[in-house]
């Protein structure tokens, strides 16, 4: 625990070719603590000039870092994973600040972004591609090819962690990057494109353009020189960047967010499941589009459910996160006025709050964005705090009194993103994983796949898939060569 908030620098610019842009010339906005709502920061309002400049510059650096043996390209990201690594302390404290997680939330953060670099850099030469038999007459073989520029809008949630999880695998397989960071959360994102720079990442493969959605953003993905899109964020803005996709035929990767059902059957171990079940909603404050936002829960069991959750919430400390404080506020002043708004909607649906239900108040919270860890019980799914993702500290549980029920509630909302369940009955894990509509599944665990599983939305959530094996697919495109001997 500290006994002051770490500082940060006064100006954060786009990172283009290499180099930061200077506080001096640079058009800006100011960013605010939301632990505190006094002025944290200025950034660079990236304009269409400042998304030219990237988009140019990477185009400069494409042919070389393309053409570099795959295990070269392997070996400076991870590099760019040990100087993560190297200045975890200093990258959690600039994120705690920047979007006040929790120290522990920023560090599993930190952790998960050097994961993505390492992970990737060992398939950066493993990525070849196969031979057809079309006859004797002909050798016929596939060169999976990299896009080139690649598009990357990142949200606010998980910004250092999120912007790690589309650049890393698009350059393992060959292709450069601009990023959009968003713009209450930019700072990691410029100090990892300087990190990159530092461990051997050659100037312009890697760049970021600060600034707004409807401006930086906009000009980034509308850009003709862009030929992937990769955006995590909301279901308009996801659909907005469709739309613009569509104009020059560019694929798009959409993570769109959930509604995320974890269902405690009646036979679970529930020593496990009520805590994992709670670190579901409760971590980073519930601004994760993967929570187990709806809680299911068998009627024979939830009173005492209930009961210890209520417990346990009662007891989370909030602050800002060099405190030492378990949950942070939440991130940016709009999501804040979102979440409770969300918290009248549900009282006035009738459902009952049996913890929290409103904004924090007291020493070490007052002036800044913090919500009180929420219950809400006898939520019925059609409650719009069933349906909606509200992004924040909110649970919603639901009854069930059969295996066929809890599956129907689970899969009725527009979203699929992530599921879970606890359960001791291996066969009815099995049944259940494959009736759930999610592109993620966790049996007895919550966010269990790591960086290695696929990870991506069914119906709403989204389109595409992020992280493993199948990112990287995601960042190729399939050349077919065929020659008559
Ligand atoms: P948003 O989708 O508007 O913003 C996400 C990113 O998109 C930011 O970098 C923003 O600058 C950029 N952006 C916005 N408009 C753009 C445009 N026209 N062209 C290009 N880029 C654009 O999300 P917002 O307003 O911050 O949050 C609204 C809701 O979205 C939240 O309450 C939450 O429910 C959901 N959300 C889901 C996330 C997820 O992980 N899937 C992450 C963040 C928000
Ligand atoms: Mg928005």
């Amino acid at each position: 625990m500290l006994s002051e908030a770490p500082a940060v620098a006064e100006f954060y610019g786009s990172f283009i070719g290499g180099e930061e842009a200077s506080a001096s010339t640079a058009s800006t906005f100011q960013t605010f603590d939301p632990a505190t709502g006094l002025p944290l920061t200025t950034i660079q309002r990236g304009a269409q000039a400042d998304v030219d400049a990237a988009v140019a510059n990477a185009q400069e650096a494409f042919p070389a870092w393309r053409d570099l043996p795959g295990f070269e390209r392997g070996r400076i990201l991870l590099a760019i994973s040990r100087k993560i690594l190297e200045n975890k302390d200093r990258l959690v404290e600039l994120e705690s600040r920047d979007n006040g997680k929790s120290y522990m939330d920023a560090g599993f953060d930190v952790i998960t972004a050097a994961r993505y670099f390492e992970y990737y850099a060992g398939v950066a030469d493993k990525l070849g591609g196969e031979t057809i038999p079309i006859g004797a007459t002909h050798v016929s073989y596939t060169r999976p090819e990299p896009y080139g520029v690649t598009a990357h809008i990142v949200p606010w949630n998980a910004a250092f962690q999120q912007a790690a999880r589309g650049v890393a695998p698009a350059l393992a397989a060959g292709n450069v990057a601009v990023v959009k960071p968003a713009e209450d959360t930019s700072i990691t994102t410029v100090v990892l494109a300087k990190l990159a720079i530092e461990a051997g990442l050659p100037a312009g493969v890697f760049n970021v353009v600060t600034g707004l959605g409807r401006e930086a953003g906009a000009a980034l993905v509308k850009h003709p020189g862009v030929s992937r899109i990769t955006f995590t964020g909301s279901v308009p803005t996801g659909q907005e960047i469709m739309r613009s996709a569509a104009e020059n035929l560019n694929p798009v990767t959409l993570e769109l967010g959930g509604k995320g059902p974890n269902i405690i059957f009646e036979d679970a171990d529930l020593s496990a499941a009520i805590p994992g079940s709670l670190m579901a909603i409760n971590i980073n404050a519930g601004q994760v589009c993967a929570a187990g936002s709806r809680l299911l829960v068998h009627s024979s069991i939830h009173d005492q459910v209930v009961e210890k959750l209520v417990t346990m919430n009662a007891g989370v400390k909030l602050g800002a996160g060099w405190t030492g404080a378990q949950m942070g506020p939440i991130t940016t002043a709009a999501q804040f006025k979102k979440v409770q708004e969300y918290l009248e909607i549900g009282k006035n649906e009738g459902a009952i709050v049996a913890v929290g239900g409103s904004a924090a108040t007291g020493d070490g919270v007052d002036g800044g964005q913090f919500i009180q860890p929420t219950i809400f019980t006898g939520v019925k799914n059609s409650m719009r705090i069933a349906q909606e993702e509200i992004f924040g500290p909110v649970l919603s549980v639901i009854v069930f009194d059969t295996e066929d029920e809890a599956v129907a509630i689970a899969n009725d909302t527009p979203y699929g993103l992530t599921a879970g369940m606890w359960t001791q009955n291996l066969g009815r894990a099995h049944r259940v994983a494959a009736q759930i509509e999610a592109g993620q599944v966790s049996v007895n665990d919550y966010f269990a796949g790591g960086v290695q599983a696929p990870f991506g939305g069914y119906k709403a959530s989204g389109i595409g898939r992020e992280k493993g094996m199948s990112a990287i697919h995601e960042y190729l495109q399939t050349k077919a060569v065929s020659i008559k001997l």
